[in-house]
């Protein structure tokens, strides 16, 4: 068995244009930092065009998925955003909950009741030689809904895994990570996770089996303030491997 190795990291380099923003300038460039972190060993870039463009914006995303290697972008599950990025072209998309009052993503896609429209997106995502990944929390309906909607890889939300707050709920979320990732596994489903991973709680999720990619954003842009990009990226790939 793979213990806690091979495990890509995803750069996702939202916050670089958050910070952008709050000036409405033109630096910190989240392009450049998307070669920053390339650079430093990130595996795939990801970046969320949110429906408010409250960090990236449709230029960047152009200009992100002309670079070199893969881009991962996530998006909610809108006409506007598949139409973006069906003209953007990423290597992947992960399809993600979205609602305007949220300060972050706050979990995994509802897919209790099936969705026609999803299964619609995934399909011509998938059309255009797309990689389709579906958010969801750790549960194994969300696992079978996320197959039947024709996924190619699921991405375990980690959310609940890093804000307990006690060893046994600790081990009791990362119960729930491992079992959803043993039955995505079974379904020929590529298992990714992320959302709120930092430089303390990472290690034992990277050792989750058939992981295959961690997507992790705040917590390295936020280290790099202190030891700059480079140095965060490489710290975070040598936690995961
Ligand atoms: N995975 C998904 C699906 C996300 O929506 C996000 C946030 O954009 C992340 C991972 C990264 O989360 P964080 O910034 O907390 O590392």
């Amino acid at each position: 068995m793979r213990i806690g190795n091979n495990v890509k990291l995803g750069v996702n380099i939202d916050h670089i244009a958050t910070l952008r923003q709050a000036r409405r300038d033109i630096d910190p460039d989240p392009v450049a930092a998307a070669q920053v972190a390339r650079s430093a060993g990130a595996d795939m870039i990801v970046t969320h065009l949110r429906r408010d463009r409250r960090h990236i914006q449709d230029d960047d995303l152009m200009k992100l998925a002309k670079l070199k290697g893969d881009l991962h972008l996530e998006m909610a599950d809108t006409p506007e955003m598949l139409a973006i990025a069906l003209r953007a072209g990423p290597a992947s998309v992960c399809v993600v909950p979205e609602s305007a009052k949220e300060v972050t993503t706050e979990g995994g896609l509802d897919l209790r009741n099936g969705s026609k429209s999803l299964a619609k997106t995934v399909a011509k995502l998938k059309k255009a030689g797309i990689e389709v990944s579906l958010f969801i929390d750790p549960e194994a309906g969300g696992v079978r809904a996320a197959k039947a909607l024709g996924a190619d890889t699921i991405e375990l939300c980690t959310t609940a895994y890093c804000s307990a707050g006690n060893k046994a709920k600790i081990q009791a979320e990362l119960e729930r990570l491992e079992l959803a990732g043993y039955l995505a596994h079974e379904m020929n489903l590529n298992l990714h996770a992320g959302h709120g991973l930092d430089y303390h709680n990472v290690q034992a999720v990277s050792r989750i089996p058939h992981l295959s990619a961690l997507n992790i954003g705040f917590s390295i842009v936020a280290r790099s303030v202190f030891v700059g990009l480079k140095a965060a990226v490489v710290e975070m790939k040598h936690l995961i491997n």
